[in-house]
């Protein structure tokens, strides 16, 4: 054991340390670092100085990345990397009501990163590199504690089912117009409401703000349904809110939690995190 890993909430997430990501670590370490992905579910990696190349190196370690799409989040610019920020190149903070920062409020709703993609993302690795003083944490909830807590009727009730997911609808809790309209003509797509984790067979709820349909459900019945379990899996005692320091790299695994980004007095302080998003390894259902 080259790791040590202290459990950060009774449930799910942990630090781990005894890695130094840019010095490089030995495959039987990231063994480790990953066998403590498959079981903690969110793993907090503190004091990492890393720059986009190294946290891309990293990423990969854990699959295939995948490719942004260009949207006002990332300035058009697709690539590896997904910057959260509220600060120009320059270090003036944007206004709020400047277009790229209404698209990351999207990002304070309950998801999962890609859902709205056919083959959703495995993992996110989320770096800070700029954090604010208070405020700006990301929480997240375990949807393996979640679904262990339904009871036998809603578990009965979503076995075998399918959601539809589409970026639009997170996108328009926000504001009409930001999803462009070729993004909006993409059909949705399906995605098993539980996933069964390959390596340990823990089952973990699949939902999130993206998904707004279910087939088979006629589609106030599956709407009551959707947010009674979105309710249901964020309650105070599935969640843990990560207090970001600088340097922190946390990976989640999206198959198995849900997260959101919480405010902060973002007129004032600056934040910037740099977000790599590792692809899954197939479609859902
Ligand atoms: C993300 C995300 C929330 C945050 O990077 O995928 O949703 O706290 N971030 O910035
Ligand atoms: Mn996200």
């Amino acid at each position: 054991m080259t790791l040590r890993i202290t459990k950060l909430h009774p449930l799910f997430a942990a630090r781990v340390e005894g890695i130094d990501i840019a010095r490089g670590f030995s495959d039987a370490a990231f063994a480790e670092l990953r066998a403590a992905f498959e079981e903690h579910s969110v793993i907090v990696l503190p004091g990492q100085a890393l720059d986009d190349d190294q946290q891309i190196d990293f990423s990969k370690r854990f699959g295939p990345l995948e490719m942004m799409l260009p949207h006002a989040g990332n300035n058009m610019n697709p690539g590896h990397i997904s910057r959260m920020y509220n600060a120009e190149e320059d270090g003036s903070i944007i206004p709020p009501e400047d277009r790229r920062m209404i698209y990351l409020t999207a990002n304070r709703i309950w998801h999962t990163d890609s859902s709205f993609k056919e083959v959703p993302s495995l993992c996110s690795l989320l770096h800070a590199r700029i954090v604010p003083p208070e405020g700006g944490e990301t929480e997240f909830a375990s949807m393996r504690a979640a679904y262990d807590a339904l009871d036998d009727e809603t578990r009965a009730l979503i076995a075998g089912k399918v959601a539809m997911h589409h970026a639009a609808r997170t996108r328009d809790m926000v504001a009409p117009d930001l999803v462009s309209p070729e993004r909006r003509a993409k059909p949705p797509v399906r995605h098993a409401m539980v996933r069964t984790n390959p390596v340990n067979a823990r089952k973990a709820l699949y939902t999130g703000g993206h998904a707004g349909k279910i087939e088979g459900m006629n589609d106030t019945e599956a709407e009551a349904l959707l947010n009674d379990l979105l309710d249901h899996a964020t309650q105070p005692q599935f969640t843990y809110a990560h207090k970001w320091q600088i340097g922190d790299i946390v990976i989640w695994d999206n198959r198995a939690v849900l997260h959101r980004g919480r405010p902060w007095n973002e007129t004032i302080h600056k934040r910037i995190l740099h977000r790599t998003t590792v692809a899954g390894d197939g479609p859902t259902v």
